[in-house]
């Protein structure tokens, strides 16, 4: 057990799934697991490990925001040893050829500022996800006839954001869209070797302000934690 991880030694698999909301990891794993146990629910942040095609894999929430995936993903590399992480969330679209329900696969995740900028200071340091998950999950959807797109996104730190002006420079250097995790995954995943991506569904956009169905969203969510579970085990 650590701080705010319940789960008892060994119960935490090596290949772990991270949305960011407590009950989409319940569907998940509820969804796409064999043998789905609850393994922390501590302060209601959700994880369970199962099986899928004969692979352990542990469904956790991270929360919103840098601050809350730093805690989490700290925990389950350093304490449990988890060795490949991948979050699977939404974000914001922007850029025109980024439409509704594409799957952005974040090559880097450029950021002003995470729990790690302490320890780089004045060095503007490039969190990228791991090449080899990121391969296997644009083959994978593709292979699902999936949008999907691989470039840089932007983990930033508020969503509502009162810097448009900001949100143009990037759209402008050809960042896909606006997320607020990534960047730290990465940077830990970075620190402690382990293997980390983020797949995202693209939930709303900034340019042509349109949002995904409610009645879509199940759907879409279903495809980008497919994708993750063929990427891990590919
Ligand atoms: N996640 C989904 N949409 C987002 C947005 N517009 N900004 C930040 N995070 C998001």
């Amino acid at each position: 057990m650590t701080v705010h991880i319940g789960a008892q030694p060994g119960q935490i698999a090596e290949t772990v799934l991270m949305p960011g909301d407590p009950y989409r990891a319940r569907w998940a794993a509820e969804t796409f697991l064999e043998g789905a146990e609850l393994v922390n629910e501590v302060r209601g942040m959700l994880g369970f490990t199962g099986t899928w095609r004969g692979h352990r894999v542990t469904i956790h929430g991270s929360g919103m925001g840098m601050p809350s995936l730093s805690i989490y993903a700290n925990e389950l590399i350093r304490d449990f040893g988890a060795k490949t992480l991948i979050r699977i969330g939404s974000c914001g679209g922007m850029q025109e050829k980024v439409k509704i329900r594409d799957v952005i696969l974040a090559m880097t995740a450029s950021t002003m500022s995470t729990p790690s900028s302490g320890v780089f200071r004045e060095l503007n340091y490039a969190p990228c996800a791991d090449y080899d998950l990121l391969r296997a999950a644009h083959d994978a959807a593709l292979a699902k006839g999936v949008g999907v797109h691989a470039g840089g996104i932007y983990s930033s730190d508020v969503f509502y954001d009162e810097r448009p002006d900001l949100n143009e420079q990037m759209t402008r250097h050809g960042i896909l869209g606006v997320e607020m995790e990534a960047a730290e995954l990465y940077t830990l995943a970075a620190r402690y070797g382990a293997r980390a991506l983020a797949v995202l569904t693209v939930s709303d956009h900034l340019i042509t302000h349109e949002a995904l169905p409610a009645e879509d969203r199940e759907r879409s969510f279903g495809d980008m934690v497919e994708i993750a579970l063929e990427a891990a085990f590919s």
